[in-house]
């Protein structure tokens, strides 16, 4: 069966809900459309923030040209996108990594683009939190194989950081880049950059208290692995994709394993139903060697 795509967007029911944080005032359509929305902000540290969607059997992307993106799995959810757009909103800054660019080349990653109905409630939300302008899109590659043409980079709807290593900001340099764009080589040529390397240099760019990690899969492991975040807000959405032996459909997290031996358990904090999707909340605790 496929999902409309233009399913009605009617309000979430929440379930049961987070009593901790502060209230996020949010513009009377959202509230209604979401309910109340409360986020523990710490003043020593930047809050790290992952939403995903899944589907039942925990396939994040269909791995499949023209069905690769994150639409495909929640059945082009209106209240999905509307929860996207939120959380985008009140982000200071949102990290993808070079997959998920490829994935959705022509996004920018605001929440005006991923749900254009509700963008003036989006703005007036930013605005009353005290921010000017979109959040900071920042893209994260190794190699440096990007596209600078992009509209993410390019658009002038965002301003972008590049994280990258050496090799990579030399490839960049090539071809040229962009006033809108900045490029921060951090990370050793061939070896993957540390989660906590990428938020001390976008934090140097960009003081930040709220950080969105949008993905994909590869970035995400890294910041489980070195215990950095928060929270994941993930959306279950009522299919179950399927994977054929060997097709290399992704789960939440890959390229990193942590269970049995270093397992990372979270705590359920918020559930919302929008009709057959469910929208979970869980924290994480943080790291016991006091990384954050
Ligand atoms: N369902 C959802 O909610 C959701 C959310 C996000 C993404 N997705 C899907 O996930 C798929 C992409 O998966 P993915 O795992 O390939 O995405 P990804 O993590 O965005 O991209 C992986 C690439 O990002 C760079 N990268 C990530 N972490 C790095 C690190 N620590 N250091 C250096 N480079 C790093 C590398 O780029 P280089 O190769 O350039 O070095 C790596 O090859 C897409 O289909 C996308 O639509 C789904």
């Amino acid at each position: 069966m496929h999902r409309s795509r233009s399913a009605p967007l009617v309000p979430l029911k929440t379930l049961f809900e987070t009593k901790r944080g502060k209230v996020v005032p949010l513009p009377p359509r959202l509230a209604r459309l979401y309910g109340s929305l409360r986020l523990p902000l710490s003043r020593a540290h930047p809050r790290v923030i992952s939403n995903f969607v899944t589907a039942l059997d925990g396939v994040v992307s269909l791995n499949t040209k023209g069905h690769a993106s994150g639409a495909d799995i929640s059945g082009f959810s209106a209240q999905d996108r509307m929860v996207m757009g939120l959380l985008r909103a009140i982000a200071d800054v949102v990290i993808i990594g070079a997959g998920t660019l490829a994935a959705d080349s022509l996004g920018v990653w605001t929440a005006a683009a991923v749900f254009p109905q509700l963008a003036d409630e989006y703005r007036r939300l930013s605005k009353a939190l005290g921010k000017s302008e979109a959040p900071l899109n920042v893209i994260v590659s190794g190699s440096g194989k990007l596209d600078l043409r992009l509209p993410v980079f390019v658009s002038g709807k965002v301003q972008a950081l590049v994280v990258t290593t050496a090799e990579g900001a030399k490839q960049l340099l090539k071809r040229g880049i962009p006033d809108s764009v900045e490029v921060r080589a951090i990370g050793r040529s061939g070896s993957a950059i540390s989660a906590r390397a990428i938020l001390d240099d976008v934090c140097r760019v960009h003081p930040s208290k709220l950080i969105l990690v949008e993905g994909g899969p590869r970035l995400l492991g890294h910041f489980y692995a070195e215990h950095l975040v928060d929270e994941q807000f993930l959306t279950l959405a009522p299919q179950i994709a399927g994977r054929d032996i060997g097709d290399r459909r992704p789960g939440l997290v890959m390229g990193k394993a942590f269970a049995p031996g270093d397992a990372l358990w979270g705590t359920l904090t918020d559930v919302r139903r929008g009709s057959s999707h469910l929208f979970l909340r869980y924290s994480f605790p943080e790291s016991s060697d006091g990384m954050k």
